[in-house]
């Protein structure tokens, strides 16, 4: 035998040499849910460790999270019950929790990357990601807003805005809304290849944004379709989009490397709050070892052609990887 592939394994310093892919921390995007009300915190019940807060602890957990080396946050705020209807007015709110987030976080840590998810369904009185007729999700009314809500985050302080709907054309009706106001830096992250997934489970769980009535399947994709995917791409960059997400992660890492293969801009991948529960819930049962679960899913996110990865797991990835 003159090739022996095992020599490339056969030491901790040899495989470290040779290793093909390495995460790092200025990888991450980190997830935060934001709350009404003073020093509070709340776990999420199908998110173990995962907790909601409110603004002074955000701010208080970005300031660690910065002095950890992460440099990128993802706002997501629970919206009281009293404050949601059909079109998503508190999400225009300057006074609005996120909008109130946004700038506390800046005033703190001014060099942080702030990212606002820009989506109708935790304002929305039917937990929908756009407006409501007669039960149809309608897509041009609702992108308006979509656009406002937007130029609202970025005059927060905004840097990046993450439009997570799914409906068409948001990302040009954004770009355009930015534009007219002179917000030329504010970057747009789009969910370019959101899917229709039972894996935003927990997500749901901790802002309360469930569906009320069917199921987003008229606007997020079917988790069958691989081609449409690089459709919803290439028009999210013709209209302006700076970084591409696909989402979730861990089922859809063909769908991550072949949007790699294509585009020539940063492409995301958000491992969801599923994906989170169940390396938690196996765990737990002790049926795996969290920590290695953990960096083995979110090397094989990096591998597969993520060069962001949106992750509930940063901190202990940031502790594992010493
Ligand atoms: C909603 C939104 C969702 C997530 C991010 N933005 C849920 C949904 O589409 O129902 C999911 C994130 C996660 O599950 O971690 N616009």
């Amino acid at each position: 035998m003159l090739i022996r592939p095992r020599i490339l394994r056969q030491s901790e310093a040899v495989r470290r040499l040779v290793q093909e892919t390495s995460l790092s921390l200025d990888d991450f995007i980190v997830p935060l849910f934001i709350d009404e009300g003073e020093n509070y915190r709340e776990e999420i019940a199908s998110m173990p460790d995962y907790y909601r807060l409110s603004l002074d602890l955000t701010v208080k957990e970005v300031k660690e999270l910065w002095a950890m080396g992460l440099r990128t946050v993802l706002l997501f705020v629970k919206v009281s019950d009293h404050l949601k209807d059909n079109l998503g007015k508190e999400a225009l709110n300057t006074e609005g929790l996120m909008q109130r987030t946004i700038r506390a976080i800046k005033e703190a840590v001014p060099d942080m990357c702030v990212m606002t998810d820009v989506a109708l369904d935790p304002y929305s009185s039917y937990g929908h990601d756009g407006i409501v007729e007669n039960f149809e999700i309608v897509n041009d009314k609702s992108v308006e807003v979509l656009a406002q809500m937007a130029v609202s985050h970025a005059l927060a302080g905004a840097d990046f805005v993450a439009p997570s709907d799914m409906m068409d054309g948001r990302i040009g009706a954004i770009r355009r809304a930015l534009e007219a106001e002179n917000l030329h830096n504010t970057g747009i992250l789009a969910y370019s290849a959101k899917y229709a997934s039972c894996f935003y489970g927990p997500f749901r769980d901790a802002l309360d944004s469930a569906p009320g009535f069917g199921d987003k399947k008229t606007y997020q994709m079917n988790p069958a379709n691989r081609l449409e995917a690089l459709r919803e791409v290439q028009l999210d960059i013709t209209e302006g989009a700076d970084i591409v997400m696909v989402k979730p992660a861990l089922s859809y890492l063909d769908v991550i490397r072949e949007v790699k293969n294509a585009v020539h801009i940063p492409v995301a991948a958000y491992q969801v709050s599923g994906e989170y529960a169940m390396v938690k819930a196996a765990a737990k049962m002790g049926w795996l070892d969290e920590d290695r679960a953990k960096m083995e899913i979110l090397t094989s996110i990096k591998r597969a052609g993520a060069d962001v990865i949106a992750t509930y797991f940063a901190k202990d990835a940031v502790r594992l990887l010493g």
